[in-house]
């Protein structure tokens, strides 16, 4: 079974874990005797457009996303998810990834069963994204689709940002075509404008932190987007308020850089170590979407050794 070239042949489907425009992710195990679980993310050779293949010298040609994270596996972050291999078919690409926490769970499907979330909670979670695109934006890299269904969560208080199916190198820039989620796109973006990459990963993330903290989107269109005044529904505290209304600046030259947001009041005292363990997982909430999922167990990963 183990002789010669990877294939899916070689593993059990066990569980859909979302479905995405690009494919299909799946919960995964090895056929004996390897047995671990495993995430596959399926990306379909006739769906990849045709910007986004990438001639590698090594690697030959590849999918962009595919070879982003063959570079940040140079770079590894706790934050950031680690691909473990890949390989193709006539059909699709493979992404192989190691599953985190709990399989299926991410911030979209978390901030909707958790309707009373704290704020020292949204901090935790938000520090660990902004370090993320902190760490991506100092090793060349714009990820371009930041929102919750690209956060996935364990059941310790641990994030990792992962889809980086609208990633791009930041020495290919400045950029002209639209890609990512409407709701999440800058202004400038939307008007047309060529835009860097890094700013609008910071205005992804300013809509991100309201995301969180509201549970609702700050603008519902493009119109809102480019013009709207942001409506604030509550306040949860000056702080990060300020912050917000920092990231979403619609000034691109004003909005903070992701190293300057993570020095900003509101996260600079903030130190993740001791927080992110104050932050359990209610395990009521875990039990629950085990059962929506019927999966026994997966095995806890170690991948978050830096
Ligand atoms: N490594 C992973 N561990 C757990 N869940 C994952 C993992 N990768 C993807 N998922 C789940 O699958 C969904 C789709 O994956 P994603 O990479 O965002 O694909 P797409 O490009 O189709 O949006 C995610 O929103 C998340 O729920
Ligand atoms: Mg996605």
């Amino acid at each position: 079974m183990y002789n010669g070239k990877k294939s899916i042949q070689w593993f059990t489907i066990l569980e859909d874990m979302g479905q995405g425009a690009y494919g299909q992710v799946k919960l995964a195990q090895y056929k004996p005797p390897r047995h671990e679980k495993i995430v596959l993310k399926y990306v379909t050779k006739k769906r990849i457009l045709v910007d986004t293949w990438i001639r590698d010298r090594k690697l030959g040609t590849i999918p962009l996303e595919i070879h982003v994270l063959q570079y940040l596996r140079n770079y590894p972050h706790r934050n950031v998810v680690d691909m473990l291999d890949f390989f193709e078919d006539e059909v699709n690409y493979y992404i192989e990834m190691a599953p985190h926490g709990i399989p299926g769970m991410d911030l979209f499907d978390y901030i909707e069963l958790r309707t009373n979330m704290e704020e020292a909670e949204c901090r935790s979670i938000f520090y660990q994204v902004a370090s993320a695109v902190d760490h991506l934006h100092k090793v060349g890299i714009v990820h371009r689709d930041i929102k919750d269904e690209n956060i996935i969560l364990d059941g310790d208080g641990n994030i990792k940002l992962i889809d980086f199916g609208s990633a791009a190198y930041l020495k290919n820039g400045p950029f002209t075509v639209f890609v990512g989620t409407i709701d999440y796109a800058a202004p400038e973006v939307l008007r047309g404008q060529s835009y860097g990459g890094r700013e609008q990963d910071v205005w992804a993330a300013g809509i991100l932190l309201y995301t969180i903290m509201y549970k609702e989107n700050p603008f519902y269109d493009s119109n809102e987007i480019i013009n709207a005044e942001l409506r604030i529904p509550y306040r949860m505290s000056a702080e990060s308020e300020s912050l917000m209304r920092r990231m979403l600046n619609r000034d691109v030259a004003r909005r903070p850089t992701m190293e300057e947001v993570l020095k900003d009041p509101w996260l600079k005292d903030f130190d993740p170590q001791i927080d992110s363990n104050s932050s359990s997982w209610p395990s009521s909430l875990e039990k629950k979407h085990a059962a929506s999922l019927s999966v026994d167990s997966v095995d806890k990963p170690n991948t978050d050794t830096e």
